[in-house]
């Protein structure tokens, strides 16, 4: 294997093809990565935050009912003609905007809906032998600098594997990959151990993974050995804990807010808060929120 560790992170997996049962009916025929904060689906502020780190390379594993994701990101021609005729230039450019032109897509099937760690799995063709990142896209962070950009820093310095974490209720853990971890003395903290959906009387931490990742490739060779877990589910999880035997693989927890946008409270928390920091809503919006009668 060649030596990783002077490469930048210039590549983004996505992971868009699972079934978003949480969100039925909604998702029933289009992907929850679709659904809008206000006026941007889950998808885009990923790609930005994804951009704003320096990807340049966006790869997104999709499923069935998933091409309203693929159209999004591509060019509108019908939709950019008629805004044009019409002089709403400055829609126009909104339309235009959402990728920089120095970015690409590219759009990977996942048959059938194996689990996270399946998913990342099938972008190794697109990934080869270059560290990489992966964001779902429900995980909505709302930080400055973004997520990404706090993990790719610290993956220059370290050049290892890297996850997002965050402090969750003990009630929680059983919702989320746990983690627990030892203050290394540079001040990082290493993984110890991870284990998925613990049940809170088990949980060895409070930890929880959130979805950014930073991975080293030799996760694949790792992934290709994980048997089916729970749900008959490959689990990304199962992978990590396969290669923290090879390599050290560190937890860090991350600034700003996090909205878990596969549920439906975290969807309505993030939907509320951005729509009080939107210029266009702000205003009428909080006015309107005070005169609701709890
Ligand atoms: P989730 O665990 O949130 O599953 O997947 P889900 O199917 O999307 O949603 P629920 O739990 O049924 O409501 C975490 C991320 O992994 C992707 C999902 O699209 C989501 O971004 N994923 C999951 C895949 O791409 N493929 C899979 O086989 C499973």
């Amino acid at each position: 294997m060649t030596n990783n560790t002077n490469f930048k992170i210039k590549k983004a997996i996505f992971p868009v093809a699972g079934m978003g049962t949480r969100f039925l009916p909604a998702t029933k025929a289009s992907p929850k990565e679709m659904l809008p904060i206000v006026d941007k689906p889950l998808i885009q502020y990923a790609v930005e935050e994804a951009v704003a780190a320096g990807i340049t390379e966006l790869v997104f594993i999709t499923g069935r009912n998933k091409r309203s994701i693929e159209d999004h990101f591509d060019k509108a021609y019908e939709l950019e003609t008629e805004l044009e005729i019409r002089n709403k230039h400055k829609l126009l450019q909104l339309t235009q905007d959402i990728i920089p032109p120095n970015v690409s897509c590219l759009y990977i099937r996942q048959p059938e809906a194996l689990g996270l760690g399946h998913a990342v799995l099938c972008a190794q063709p697109a990934v080869g032998d270059e560290p990489f990142a992966v964001i779902l896209a429900d995980d909505l962070m709302d930080s400055e600098p973004g997520a990404l950009m706090q993990m790719v820093k610290l993956y220059e310095q370290q050049a290892t594997s890297i996850l997002g974490v965050e402090d969750v209720p003990r009630e929680a853990t059983g919702s989320y990959g746990i983690v627990e971890t030892r203050l290394a003395d540079d001040g990082v903290q290493r993984v110890c151990s991870i284990v998925e959906k613990p049940h809170p009387d088990v949980a060895p931490s409070t930890l929880a993974v959130v979805g950014r990742y930073i991975l080293t490739p030799r996760i694949f060779d790792k992934l290709k050995k994980v048997q089916p877990g729970a749900g008959g589910e490959i689990q990304l999880t199962d992978g990590i804990a396969a290669l923290m035997k090879d390599e050290c693989v560190l937890a860090m927890p991350l600034a700003g807010t996090r909205y878990d946008c596969g549920s439906k409270l975290g969807y309505l928390k993030a939907t509320v808060n951005f729509g009080l920091k939107h210029p266009e809503t702000r205003q009428a919006f909080s006015k309107h929120l005070a005169e609701i009668e709890l």
